[in-house]
Parts: C-alpha cells; structure tokens; sequence
C-alpha cells in the first residue's frame, strides 16, 4: 500500500513509499483513512526538527489529523463496527497510568509523530478504544477534530483552573494567531458566549480576517500595542516567544493564558520584571496545554454541530487545499494564506 513517511531527524527525507498493508492485533482495528490534516507539527517532522520512527522501522508513516473508516475487527473489539466513519486520538501510553494527554514525554507514543504510524497511508491500525465515531452529518468537517480537540483541552484547562479558585465567570477572550488552532479557538470561545478578538498578521480582507468577522468576533491585524484593554482569556496560538509575552500583558486581573504553540528556542525579552511582578500582583495564570483525552475529541464533534448550525459551511471554508496520495507534496508546503490542507486518501463510498 501506499503511504507517506519520512525519515525523523533527516530534514527532506518526505517519501510516498510502497509498504506493507499492516494486520489489526487484540484490541486493534484496520482503518481505511479517508482524509488527514496537515499542521504545523508534520512540518517541523517534515524539517527534520521532531518525530521518532517505530521501533525497528526506519521511517514514519505522517498523519495524525485522521478520519476513517472501520474495515476489519481484530479480536475482542466491541465498541465499535466494520463502516463506521472515526477519528482516531493521537497519543498511546507506555507505562504511564496517568490520562494519556498528561503522560510525559518518554511514557507515550503518537501516531504520526513519535514511534508510532500513522494515518497518511491507504490504511492503518490503531487501538479500537481510541476511536470516536463520527455521526454522519458531520464527515464533511470531521477531519477538523483532532486540532479542535487540543483547543477544546486547552479550554477546558482555562476554565477548569480559573474556576478552582472563586466563581469566575470570563467574557472577553484575546486570540493570538488565525492558523486552524487560532480560528477554531475564536470559534468555541464564540460558541460559549465570550467576545473575541483574533489577532494576526493577514489583512482585514483575508479570508482569516472575513472568518472572525462571520463568527462574530473582532479581527485586528495590527501590532498587539495598539489593542486597547484586557481579556480575562488569552489564547496563544502563534508560537511567537514575542507575541506570547505581550499577550500576557493583556491578560486581565484574575485571567488565564493558555499556550498552545511551540516555541523556537532562544529569543531574548526585556522587562521580565515588570511582566512577572504584573502577573503575581493581578493573579494571573499562565498554562501550557498539549495533545487532548478523547472527551475532548467528543467535545469538539458536539461543538463541531453546534457550529454548523450557527455559522452554516463556516468550519468547511477552513479547508483551503485538498491534494490526493500522488500529488501529496502540494499537501505539504505552506503559505500565510491556506488554513488547513487535507490529504484526500480513500473517497467514501
Ligand atoms: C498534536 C498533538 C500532539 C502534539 C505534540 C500536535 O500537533 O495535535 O496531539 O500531542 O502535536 O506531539
């Protein structure tokens, strides 16, 4: 079968190779990818920056964003059944008996990115309890659920932390950046009633811009100085060292800011006092969120319907390339302007 794998660590190692169809094992399912998403961390695996290959394998099969379809059972699965449409989670635990998304580096693997295949591929297997089905009207937008998944978490984070300490009640949120993890967190934050402003670099006519405006939020593309007033929320999804900490300057009294980007090493920041000293006095909280549980994948699909409902095709203009196996390098180059590209795999019959 064919599947799209890289050497880790080898920068411009991306290859569609012929490899074998793998077998489902106790507990395991043979999935029929349907589509994935591309983001940012299949670049950086693709760059040679991340990523670690099976054990005993010298590539990576990529693909973590899946929806697929279920085609052969292995032994004792009973959750799920032969053509159902799922999305599979990322991440596996080692010995780590901790919920998977809070496992530390070391204690798990991930499919599609650390020791573990994964989707990008005409088929692929993945533990069956990991599976959250996809209820028919949503297929079109589904492959949407895995990075809405890590927002849906980093939300919960927020709320589930600033909550702990008094009756917090949040209602403006600052969103840094208006990549797939910045849109869709613009989104959910809409949906549960907060005002947003979404910052980024595009211009007020970009597709980005016109995006917030339908959700209706505020879009700024200027400099975070000439924003006026705090957020009692503010979610970094730029992977700017820069950006982050002038966001923390917006965070309100009592807020919390989520990080949910990766940051280059180095970058160097003056004023930290004032910044720290600003944080202790005003109470603010400053989180990093990573990967998500599977009640966030369910969240999100609920989420996911509630959007369609009220923003109509808003979560399908995210989709701005589609490339298939074989011409799948279009997939993996990036401009400003695409939000989130797809690898059509197997079409649904
Ligand atoms: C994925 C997460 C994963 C993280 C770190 C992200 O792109 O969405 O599921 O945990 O990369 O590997």
């Amino acid at each position: 079968m064919k599947a799209v794998t890289v050497i880790p660590s080898v920068p411009e190692s991306l290859r569609l190779r012929d490899v074998d169809k793998p077998k489902p094992n106790h507990g395991q399912v043979l999935l029929k990818p349907i589509r994935v998403g591309i983001c940012g961390t299949d670049k950086e695996i693709i760059e040679g920056k991340y990523g670690k290959a099976p054990p005993g394998s010298q590539y990576l099969i990529l693909g973590h964003e899946a929806l697929a379809v279920v085609e052969e059972l292995g032994d004792g699965v009973d959750n799920v059944s032969v053509g159902d449409v799922v999305v599979p989670t990322v991440r596996r635990p080692l010995d780590c008996s901790l919920p998977v998304d809070y496992c530390p580096l070391g204690h798990y693997v991930e499919h599609g990115i650390w020791g573990l295949h994964g989707h990008a591929a005409e088929y692929s297997v993945t533990d069956a309890k990991y599976l959250v089905k996809v209820p028919k009207e949503l297929i079109d937008v589904a492959v949407l659920t895995e990075p809405l998944s890590v927002v849906e978490k980093g939300i919960d984070v927020a709320f589930s932390i600033g909550g702990s300490r008094f009756d917090w009640k949040p209602k403006s949120a600052l969103i840094l950046g208006a990549g797939p993890i910045g849109l869709l967190s613009t989104m959910v934050l809409r949906l549960m009633g907060l005002s947003t402003t979404t910052v980024a670099t595009r211009p007020p006519d970009s597709l980005k811009a016109r995006l917030v405006r339908e959700l209706g939020g505020v879009y700024v593309d200027a400099a975070l100085s000439s924003i006026e007033g705090a957020f009692d929320i503010v979610v970094e999804a730029t992977g700017s060292p820069q950006v982050t900490v002038d966001g923390l300057r917006h965070l309100a009294p009592n807020g919390v800011m989520v990080l949910l980007g990766v940051y280059p090493p180095g970058g160097v920041m003056n004023d930290l006092g004032n910044v720290l000293t600003d944080s202790v006095l005003n109470n603010k909280i400053l989180v990093g969120s990573v990967n998500a549980n599977i009640k966030h994948f369910e969240l999100g699909l609920k989420h996911m319907a509630e959007a369609k409902s009220r923003f109509n095709d808003w979560l399908s203009k995210l989709i701005t390339k589609r490339a298939t196996l074989d011409n799948y390098q279009e997939a993996y180059s990036w401009t400003h302007d695409d939000i989130k590209t797809v690898l059509e795999i197997n079409p649904l019959s």
